[in-house]
């Protein structure tokens, strides 16, 4: 079985990106490991989080875009990575760098898409009066929260529901359906 290398590219917290380790590290996905984390952000707890579970983290922080993408994949050359995992990561990438990882760059959205895109998803499903939102990984094209889709969860939403209280329903869903749809596309690239 072939091990697929793993880059995950966060911003902040970093939950995603943990429960993507854990995952690997237990089995869950068997095929595959993560061999680093990049954060363009050197505040970032994700980097703690994922210093305490044995993987190497890098920090890039520049303000040019071409530069710090440029860092990005001298890092992600260096592993030989087969599939990167946005986790939060803050940046749009250009479509340069889109091109060059064709088809190897998924991301997550606390939506289920193509409803809800860009910033403050949750918000904006709660002002819409749905009653269900959820969350979508997909493959990153040039437009934003647009590309393919490859799994998505639904989750509800309760009549005294906050932003908050939304968003921590939908971001323990999002540890599950990441970790699905790595599967499932690690699956199909054997
Ligand atoms: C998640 O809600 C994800 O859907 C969005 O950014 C958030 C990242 O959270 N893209 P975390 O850093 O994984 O905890």
């Amino acid at each position: 079985m072939k091990k697929h290398k793993l880059g995950i590219l966060i911003s902040g917290r970093g939950s995603n990106m943990e429960s993507i380790i854990l995952a690997c590290n237990n089995n869950i996905i068997p095929c595959a490991s993560v061999e680093c984390v990049i954060s363009n952000n050197a505040k970032a707890y994700g980097i703690e989080r994922a210093r305490a579970l044995s993987i190497k983290t890098f920090i890039v922080e520049k303000n040019q875009k071409l530069e710090l993408e440029q860092d990005i994949i001298t890092i992600l050359e260096s592993f030989s990575i087969d599939l990167i995992c946005l986790a939060g990561f803050m940046k749009v990438l250009s479509q340069s760098f889109i091109q060059k990882f064709h088809n190897k760059i998924i991301n997550i959205h606390p939506s289920l898409l193509p409803l809800f895109k860009g910033l403050n998803a949750q918000k904006q499903a709660l002002k819409s009066g749905a009653k269900f939102s959820g969350c979508t990984v997909h493959h990153v094209t040039a437009d934003v929260d647009s590309g393919d889709i490859i799994k998505r969860a639904i989750v509800p939403i309760l009549k005294n529901d906050t932003e908050e209280s939304l968003s921590d329903r939908i971001l323990k869903a999002e540890h599950k359906c990441y970790v699905k749809a790595i599967k499932k596309i690690l699956s199909t690239n054997q």
